[in-house]
């Protein structure tokens, strides 16, 4: 093996204004599984990541749910953590980037920056919310598209044509923030000047990226590189710029740096040399596990940062796909789109970064989530092969020879060959080839089971002259699943540990594998794990109730989120008059009474309504609904009713209390 290596890890930081998903999952576990395996070979290796605390969407979910930023930050920090923890996600240290290592290092790094000369600043146009006195993010302006006239699209591009533009082109621009139409609003920003950083970020990306990600990030260069916009105006979530007035840090530049500051505050709790690690000499080990959408901030921006402030660059960026599940994006309304705790209530989370591993590779493809795969493979795979080596030996072992194993293992030819596939097996966990790895200890395991099909202990065990025989076998048996026990622990750290706890030999280290366990006592077997059934997977995209932390800002096309409901005036309206229409058969037209205004709206409910059984009723009205020219007059809102299947059409009742003009919500 190597000599010691100085490795740190982190996974990207995940927002702090949301639940952590399943898809999630898929960088935390990779991550933890190299890390888990780094370790395992005697390396120095440390996984640091924090929630990535700042931004507007933090500081409107907090106004929403009537608290603080810091507040709502406490809350989902203590529920990242938890979800570390139940996926077994081995960091050593987890904080936010809203913590004062962060603002330490983030004055830090700017500062530099400034002295190297690399910061300019000049005045931008934005759209402003003149209600919420606030610049409004691309993505909390909607409007036309300018270019093909898709209505309703994002501030930045067009979900339609695909086209990219700033938010001051949208045609009929709104706030998603409050509904009104932004204005234009001049203010100066700070900008980090990535064109000086040119050279030497092509050469670090030709040598330290991989060769899938290379290819865009030529495009990147081709296309130039423009100054980054690195400050926000109050009203913001962040640091505020050392020197400026209201003006803070854009979330990104901070939120890189919580890397270093999570390190940072490790270092400080530990002892452990931070300079060694993020000097410009450092001779340690630095990669960062993130998705293939983050890569232009990994591979340019903060490589920059860390270069015009005198720090060392990262080793290695790794960039994994998205995750899919039974095919599709994740989407509430098809009941795919799974909360991490909620997975890990129905199902051992183990089962899923087993599965998760046995489909990720080096290159950034998604992978999917099959459901009934999902089952039929674990099953098979953990419990039919794996588990089942260790059930099959152990009694005999319990039975004949008091619990323990024999002194020595009749052929080792099978064992060596089992130890010798350590290296293959090392190197596919090294290039991040998971799926590689699982399909090779899964055909040792099959080599296992077959050993133990061949010698038939539960046979010969009936001959009282062959127990000698059947405790060696099983020694055999439980040797080999013992060494299988040494290549699964990065994937599946709590099925593992119960397998050491009934092997009563410590903690398993990748060396194990050379040496076998003899003449010791094994523990009682208790079922190291359960088949999962198809009914618990089922539970978990069946069941509806309340997420704990629904998504803001999602772009989850199913959803509206509360902004936008909020942009719906609902009202009660008490019916003034009601009128048959000549030449219309479905629609009546009606007078409403809304307090202090009335409107005409006509509605197609003349199927199930005489107009006289509707004077004086109370109604619920969508009160700005664009007005709509029609035949025979302009409609002015529309009344809601409930129907959809053939038994006809029933306006909405309101109890008794209600007055003309008062909101729904
Ligand atoms: O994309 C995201 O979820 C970001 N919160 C990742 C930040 S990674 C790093 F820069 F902090
Ligand atoms: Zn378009």
């Amino acid at each position: 093996m190597s000599a010691t290596r100085r490795i740190l890890v982190t996974g990207a930081l995940p927002y702090a204004n949301n639940s952590l998903h399943i898809g999630h999952m898929v960088e935390y576990v990779q991550t933890d599984v190299w890390v888990r395996f780094q370790r395992m070979r005697g390396h120095e290796c440390y996984f640091a990541c924090a929630s990535d605390a700042h931004g507007t969407p933090t500081m409107l979910r907090a106004e929403e749910e009537n608290t603080t930023p810091e507040a709502l930050l406490d809350r989902v920090y203590a529920d990242h953590r938890r979800d570390f923890d139940r996926y077994q996600i081995s960091v050593d240290n987890y904080i936010t980037t809203h913590s004062e290592e962060n603002k330490e290092l983030t004055a830090l790094l700017y500062t530099r920056l400034v002295d190297a000369g690399v910061i300019t600043r000049r005045s931008i146009k934005q759209a402003f919310d003149e209600t919420r006195n606030m610049f409004l993010p691309d993505r909390y302006v909607r409007g036309t598209c300018p270019k093909c006239s898709t209505p309703d699209q994002y501030g930045d591009s067009c979900e339609h044509c695909g086209a990219t533009y700033s938010p001051l082109e949208l045609k009929d621009a709104t706030s998603t923030v409050s509904g009104t139409k932004p204005s234009v609003r001049e203010s100066e920003h700070i900008f980090l000047q990535l064109g000086k950083f040119e050279n030497e970020l092509r050469s670090w990306v030709a040598e330290r990226m991989e060769p899938g990600i290379v290819k865009k990030l030529d495009e990147w260069f081709s296309a130039g590189l423009q100054d980054w916009d690195i400050s926000r105006d109050a009203p913001y979530f962040g640091f505020e710029i050392p020197g400026e007035q209201g003006k803070y840090f854009y979330v990104w530049f901070d939120a890189l740096i919580g890397y270093m500051s999570s390190f940072l505050n490790f270092c400080r709790r530990t002892g452990t040399s931070f300079e060694s690690f993020w000097g410009r000499d450092s001779t340690a080990e630095v990669y960062h596990f993130i998705g293939k959408d983050i890569v232009y901030f990994h591979a340019l921006y903060w490589p920059a940062m860390l270069s015009g402030s005198g720090h060392r660059l990262p080793t290695g960026v790794f960039a994994h796909g998205f995750l899919t599940v039974d095919g599709q994006k994740m989407s509430k309304r098809r009941g795919t789109f799974i909360l991490a705790s909620k997975f890990a209530e129905h199902v051992d989370p183990d089962y899923l970064r087993y599965y998760f591993a046995s489909k990720l590779g080096p290159a950034p493809e998604d992978i999917d989530l099959s459901l009934t795969d999902f089952v039929a493979k674990v099953n098979s795979d953990l419990v039919g092969k794996f588990v089942n080596i260790a059930s099959r030996c152990a009694g005999f072992l319990h039975r004949l020879n008091a619990a323990r194993l024999a002194d020595e293992i009749p052929e080792t030819e099978l064992l060596q060959r089992f130890a010798s596939a350590g290296q293959d097996i090392a190197a596919h966990y090294e290039g991040r080839e998971y799926a590689r790895a699982v399909r090779e200890i899964m055909s040792l395991a099959d080599l296992a089971n077959q050993y133990i099909d061949d010698h038939k202990p539960w046979v010969k065990a009936k001959d009282p002259n062959n127990h000698g025989e059947v405790i060696g076998v099983c020694t055999t048996g439980i040797n080999l699943f013992r060494i299988l026990c040494v290549y699964l622990k990065p994937l599946i750290p709590s099925l593992t540990q119960r397998a050491e706890a009934f092997l009563n030999a410590g903690e398993l280290v990748w060396s194990d594998a050379d040496t076998p366990l003899l003449g010791t006592r094994i523990n009682k077997f208790e079922a190291l794990l359960k088949r999962i059934e198809l009914k618990q997977v089922e539970a978990i995209t069946t069941t509806r109730e309340e997420q704990t932390m629904p998504e803001i800002n999602t772009t989850d096309d199913d959803f509206i989120d509360i902004q936008q409901f909020a942009k719906l005036d609902l009202r009660i309206a008490r019916v003034v008059h009601a009128d048959y229409i000549e030449g219309a058969d479905k629609l009546l037209k009606l007078q409403l009474s809304l307090g202090e205004e009335e409107r005409t709206v006509f509605s197609g409910i003349r199927s199930a309504y005489k107009p006289d059984q509707l004077i004086g009723r109370h109604v619920v009205l969508l009160a700005n609904l664009k007005p709509r020219k029609m035949r025979f007059g302009i409609s002015q809102g529309m009344v809601l009713a409930a129907s959809g299947n053939d038994d006809g059409i029933f306006l909405l009742d309101a109890d008794d209390g209600v007055q003309a003009g008062m909101k729904v919500s």
